[in-house]
């Protein structure tokens, strides 16, 4: 990115009759933009003073992330889980998807390093329905079956790609997105990593339709332009 500012400079001067004022203010907004993008707009979390940080789960402690043990009592074990071996039971809601994550419950030593790992079990015409995660981008790579994913952007234009077996795609942090798979009979696997050692995640249905307690119909109503046994109905179809 440097080296592109510079050649855009370069070439700048050699336009030779540019003046020298208004030069000036466009190295200077390179300048203020590279260092807005150096600063870290989007940084992942923040990162570790140490090797590793394994979590201490039995803490009382509050703060950013888990506090450590004490790193002479480190062991393998706190590097590595089967957590993600199993499928996850995709009965167990409406949408048809289980998403198995790994967190500093089940990978200690994941704690600080600011990132982590999701299996996303979707049973035929399944979906992860629209969601975001507040901390984290996420990449994920479809591993079996046909998965049509997607995401919006703040000016809501939609970028979709539908993925086959060793195709990945990218959602950035924040953004609403959703996975689906296509095959209305057989399952689909996708592996997530996130830039978050704990992304978070907002259903966009029952964050606004299933929140505890519910948000006053008269705001659903007004918000989604519908009627009272339209938020009623869509409460019942969401398990409420
Ligand atoms: C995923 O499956 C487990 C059991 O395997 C269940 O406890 C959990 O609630 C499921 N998660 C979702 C989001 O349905």
């Amino acid at each position: 990115m440097e080296s592109e500012t510079v050649r855009t400079k370069k070439k700048k001067k050699s336009l030779g009759h540019m003046n020298k004022a208004s030069m000036g203010t466009s190295s200077f907004l390179h300048i203020f933009l590279i260092l807005a993008l150096l600063l870290g707009l989007a940084k992942p979390d923040p990162d570790s003073l140490q090797d590793y940080c394994i979590a201490d789960t039995k803490s009382s402690f509050y703060l950013n992330g888990v506090p450590c043990i004490n790193p002479n009592l480190a062991t393998t074990a706190h590097f590595t889980t089967s957590a993600l071996a199993k499928p996850g039971n995709t009965r167990a809601n409406t949408f048809g998807f289980n998403v198995t994550l790994t967190t500093v419950a089940n990978l200690p030593g994941i704690n600080t390093l600011g990132l982590s790992l999701a299996r996303v079990d979707i049973a035929g015409n399944g979906i992860v329905p629209p969601h975001s995660h507040p901390r984290a981008s996420e990449v994920t790579i479809c591993l079996k079956g046909s998965i049509l994913v997607g995401f919006v952007d703040t000016s809501n234009r939609l970028y979709t790609q539908q993925l086959r077996p060793g195709e990945s795609f990218v959602f950035p942090k924040g953004l609403i997105h959703f996975l689906f798979n296509v095959d209305s009979l057989n399952p689909a696997l996708a592996i997530s990593g996130f830039s978050s050692q704990n992304p978070g995640a907002q259903v966009a249905s029952l964050a606004t339709f299933r929140s505890n307690p519910y948000i006053p119909d008269d705001v659903v109503k007004k918000a989604f332009q519908i009627t009272t046994q339209d938020v009623m109905k869509i409460r019942k179809n969401l398990g409420g």
